[in-house]
C-alpha cells in the first residue's frame, strides 16, 4: 500500500483537489491518501507556510500531491501574520522552494505535449534544475566589502555598493551532473532522441563553459540521444514556433523556470501543464499554475493539470497503467471539446470538466478523427461547388470516423502548410484533395512535403503510367507532367484508375494523411480503395427525437427544465430544418436516463420520428396495399403526389380530409392553420397544427402536416410510448 500525501494548499489548489482526486477511488489502486495542511494560513498563524507536522506527515509518505500555494511580497507577508507573531523577524520563503532544497527534489520535470489545437503533435519536456542555479538562495541588496574585488561595476561606484543588488548563480559539478544524467535517462526511457541545454554561453562564458564541458562528458554517455546547447533566447524562440522539434530541455533554474511557463503556453496554457519535483526521497507534483486567488472556489479553474499531475504521480509510483489512462483520458476530453473550462475556450466549471475526464477514464473511446483539407482557388472564390467536401465527410462519417474539421485552402504554398498543421493537430487521419495536377499552380504535392519537412522523389514507374495513359488517348507528354510522379519521401502511391494524377498515403508520426487528386470521379474510387478501418464507435447512447409542430427556442426551454430537474447530466442539442426540430439527448451514465419519462411525455405529442425520417418519407410504406379517396381543400400543394397509388377494389377506402385556413400566397404573415381528418374504417381521427404563414416554404409543413397525421392516424406505432434509443 503506498501512502500519499495531498497537500491542497490555497486558492484553486482546493478547487482542483476536489475536482481530481474522486480519480483514486475510480482506479482501485494500492495507495491511501493522507491530507495535510500547507500554505498561506500555516504562514499566517504559525509564522511557517510549512508546518513541522507537515514535514513529518512528508517524510512517511511515498509521494506528495500538491494543490497550489499562494505566496505574496515580502512586506504583505509580514503584515497578514497575526499579531503575536509580528515583528519577531519571521521570514517568508516559498513553501515549494523549501520542499525542493530540504527533500533535494533537483529535477523539476515539465512535460509538454500537444493536446490539440492549429499546430503538428509535438511532446517535448522541461528539466528544470531545482535546487541551485539563481535559485540558490544567494540573492542580497547591498554588496558587502569582502566582495567587492571580484563584485565591480562602474554603476556600484554611481550608486555606492549599499544601493545594489547581487544574485547569484549557482552552478556546481555535483549538481549539474545528476541534473544531466536525469535528463538524458528520462529521454531514454521516454523514447525522446534529443537533449537541448538552454544556456547562455554566449554571454556567461565561464560558467557556460564549465557546465558546457559537463553537458558534454554526461552525453557521451548516451550515444543514441542527440545533444545540443542553445542560447535560452534561442530556445524560447523555437519553443514557440517548433515544438516538434524538441525532446528534453535541459536548463537552470531560472531558465527553466520560464521556458516551462514557455511551453506550458504553447501546450494551452497553465490549465493544462503539470510538473513532477523529483530527487531521491519523497517526490512531489503539482500543477504548473499557482493558487489564482481571485478564482478561488468559483468552479473556474482547470482540473486538466491536476489531473496530469496524478498521471506523473502515478507512474512514479510504477502505476503506469493507471497514469495512461488519466493521460488518455484528459486527451480525450479536451478534444471531444464538450465539457472544458474558460481557458481552453469552453463554458463548463471545474466540477463539470473533472466529470467529463472521469467519465472518459471510464468509457475510453477508440474514437479516430478525420478532417478533410480541399486545395483550390476555385473553391474559395465559388466558381466550383466543393462537392467533395460533402461526399468525402459522407464517406468518412460511414467508415466510422469523426469527421471533425473541413478546410478549403488557396492554391498558396503557406496557406497549404498551415491547413495540414491544423488538420495534422487534431486528426488522425486527414484526407487531402486537389491541387495534383500538372501545372504550376499545383501545389499540394509541395505543401505536404514542406509541412511534414520530406523532400520529393521522381518515381519513375509512376511516369511510366501517365506516359501511358496520355500517349494512348493521343496526347503529347508534357515536360510539365513530371510534377505528377513526384512523392513526398516514404509516400506510398495510390493509383488512378480514372485519371493522370496517381495520389499518395503517408504515415507520419500516429497520424495517416491521404492526398488524392480533386475530381470526384477519381478521388472517390481513390479513397474508397485506400480508407484504413475506423475501429468500430463506441459513442455514449444518444436518443433523438425529430419533431413537427414546435418552436426551437420553446422546446430548448422546456426540455432543459425537464434535465434540471432529473439532476443528471447529459449534452443536448437541437436542429433546425424547416419544418422540424430535431432534439438529441447524450446522456453519459449507464443504464436508463432518470430524465427520460419526462423528456418522452413532453416530447411524445410531436414526435415525428426516432431516426430523423421525416412523415413523408416514412408514408408510402405506411399507406401501401390500401386504397384511399383524397379530398383537399387546399390549393397549390400537391398532397397526391406523395400517396401511392391506391390498391384496387378495397371496398372500405381510408378518406382522407385536409383543409387549410388561407391559401398558400402571400401576403406572408400570420397563422396559418392546418386541419387533417382521416376516416379509416370504423376509426376516425382529426388532427390540428398552427403554424406561421411565413413564405412558400409553408407548403412543405402542409406536406409534412399531412403526411404525419395521416402516419398518426394508421400508424399503431404512434400510439405506443415505449422508446428505444437510436
Ligand atoms: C514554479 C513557480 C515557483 C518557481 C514560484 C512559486 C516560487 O513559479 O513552480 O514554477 O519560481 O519555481
Ligand atoms: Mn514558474
Amino acid at each position: 500500500m503506498k501512502k500519499i500525501l495531498v497537500l491542497p494548499g490555497d486558492g484553486i489548489g482546493r478547487d482542483v483537489c476536489d475536482a481530481a482526486l474522486p480519480v483514486f477511488d475510480l482506479l482501485q489502486l494500492p495507495v491511501e491518501l493522507h491530507f495535510g495542511d500547507i500554505g498561506w494560513e500555516c504562514w499566517r498563524r504559525g509564522g511557517d507556510p510549512v508546518p513541522e507536522e507537515t514535514w513529518r506527515q512528508i517524510e512517511r509518505s511515498d509521494a506528495v500531491l500538491l494543490g497550489a500555494i499562494t505566496s505574496k511580497g515580502k512586506l504583505e507577508a509580514e503584515q497578514e501574520l497575526i499579531p503575536e507573531l509580528q515583528g519577531k523577524g519571521l521570514k517568508y520563503v516559498s513553501p515549494v522552494i523549501q520542499l525542493r532544497q530540504r527533500l533535494e527534489l533537483f529535477a523539476n520535470v515539465r512535460p509538454a505535449r500537444h493536446l490539440t489545437g492549429a499546430r503538428k503533435p509535438f511532446h517535448c519536456v522541461v528539466i528544470r534544475e531545482n535546487t541551485e542555479g539563481l535559485y540558490a538562495g544567494m540573492d542580497r541588496k547591498g554588496i558587502p566589502a569582502s566582495m567587492s574585488d571580484w563584485v565591480r561595476h562602474p554603476n556600484i561606484d554611481r550608486s555606492g555598493p549599499d544601493e545594489a543588488a547581487i544574485s547569484v548563480r549557482l552552478q556546481t559539478r555535483f549538481g549539474l551532473e545528476r541534473l544531466f544524467r536525469y535528463a538524458f535517462d528520462y529521454a531514454r526511457d521516454n523514447g525522446l532522441d534529443r537533449v537541448t541545454f538552454a544556456d547562455k554561453p554566449n554571454v556567461l562564458r565561464d560558467s557556460g563553459q564549465f557546465a558546457a564541458d559537463i553537458f558534454h562528458a554526461i552525453a557521451a554517455g548516451y550515444p543514441g540521444i542527440g545533444a545540443d546547447i542553445q542560447n535560452v533566447d534561442a530556445v524560447a524562440l523555437w519553443l514557440v514556433r517548433r515544438p516538434e522539434s524538441f525532446g528534453v530541455i535541459v536548463a537552470e533554474n531560472m531558465y527553466g523556470d520560464i521556458l516551462s511557463d514557455l511551453a506550458a503556453g504553447v501546450m494551452g496554457g497553465l490549465g493544462v501543464a503539470p510538473s513532477a519535483n523529483v530527487g531521491n526521497r519523497v517526490c512531489y507534483f503539482e500543477p504548473v499554475h499557482g493558487s489564482a486567488p481571485a478564482m478561488a472556489g468559483k468552479d473556474k479553474a482547470n482540473p486538466a493539470a491536476m489531473f496530469l499531475s496524478i498521471a506523473l504521480l502515478l507512474r512514479h509510483l510504477g502505476f503506469d497503467e493507471a497514469a495512461a489512462r488519466i493521460d488518455a483520458a484528459v486527451s480525450q476530453t479536451i478534444r471531444a471539446g464538450r465539457a472544458l473550462t474558460y481557458d481552453l475556450g469552453g463554458n463548463a466549471g471545474t466540477a463539470e470538466m473533472a466529470r467529463a475526464i472521469l467519465q472518459a477514464l471510464r468509457r475510453p473511446q477508440a474514437l479516430k478523427r478525420a478532417s478533410i483539407l480541399c486545395i483550390g482557388d476555385e473553391l474559395l472564390n465559388g466558381s466550383v461547388v466543393n462537392s467533395n467536401a460533402a461526399e468525402i465527410g459522407k464517406r468518412l462519417s460511414a467508415a466510422g470516423y469523426a469527421v471533425g474539421l473541413q478546410l478549403s485552402s488557396p492554391d498558396q504554398l503557406p496557406a497549404i502548410r498551415a491547413a495540414l498543421d491544423q488538420c495534422l493537430g487534431q486528426s488522425d487521419l486527414v484526407v487531402v484533395n486537389g491541387g495534383l495536377g500538372p501545372t504550376s499552380d499545383d501545389l499540394t504535392r509541395d505543401g505536404v512535403a514542406a509541412a511534414l519537412g520530406l523532400p520529393l522523389h521522381f518515381d519513375a514507374g509512376s511516369m511510366a503510367h501517365i506516359e501511358q495513359r496520355l500517349t494512348g488517348f493521343g496526347l503529347a507528354v508534357n515536360p510539365q507532367n513530371r510534377r505528377q510522379a513526384m512523392f513526398p519521401e516514404g509516400a506510398a502511391i495510390l493509383p488512378n484508375a480514372n485519371g493522370t494524377a496517381p495520389g499518395f498515403a503517408l504515415d507520419w508520426q500516429d497520424r495517416r494523411i491521404l492526398v488524392l487528386p480533386g475530381p470526384p470521379r477519381e478521388c472517390l474510387p481513390m479513397l474508397d480503395a485506400s480508407l484504413p478501418p475506423a475501429p468500430a464507435r463506441q459513442d455514449a447512447p444518444v436518443r433523438r427525437w425529430l419533431l413537427l409542430g414546435v418552436i426551437e427556442a420553446d422546446i430548448a426551454d422546456a426540455v432543459e427544465t425537464c434535465l434540471r430537474d432529473a439532476g443528471q447530466e447529459a449534452a443536448v442539442s437541437y436542429l433546425w430544418r424547416y419544418p422540424h426540430v430535431e432534439v438529441s439527448i447524450r446522456h453519459d451514465d449507464d443504464g436508463e436516463p432518470a430524465w427520460l419519462d419526462a423528456v418522452e411525455t413532453l416530447l411524445r405529442p410531436h414526435l415525428v420520428s426516432r431516426d430523423g425520417a421525416s412523415a413523408v418519407s416514412q408514408l408510402a410504406s405506411a399507406l401501401a396495399g390500401r386504397a384511399w379517396l383524397l379530398d383537399s381543400g387546399i390549393t397549390g400543394a400537391d398532397l397526391g403526389g406523395l400517396l401511392p397509388a391506391p390498391a384496387a377494389g378495397d371496398a372500405d377506402p381510408v378518406r382522407i380530409r385536409i383543409d387549410a385556413s388561407r391559401e398558400l400566397a402571400p401576403p406572408w404573415q400570420g397563422v396559418l392553420s392546418l386541419s387533417c381528418q382521416i376516416d379509416n374504417g370504423g376509426q376516425r381521427n382529426s388532427y390540428r397544427l398552427d403554424v406561421p404563414h411565413r413564405g412558400a416554404e409553408v407548403a412543405d409543413y402542409v406536406r409534412e402536416f399531412f403526411a404525419w397525421s395521416l402516419l398518426r392516424s394508421l400508424n399503431e406505432a404512434y400510439s405506443h410510448t415505449e422508446s428505444e434509443p437510436a
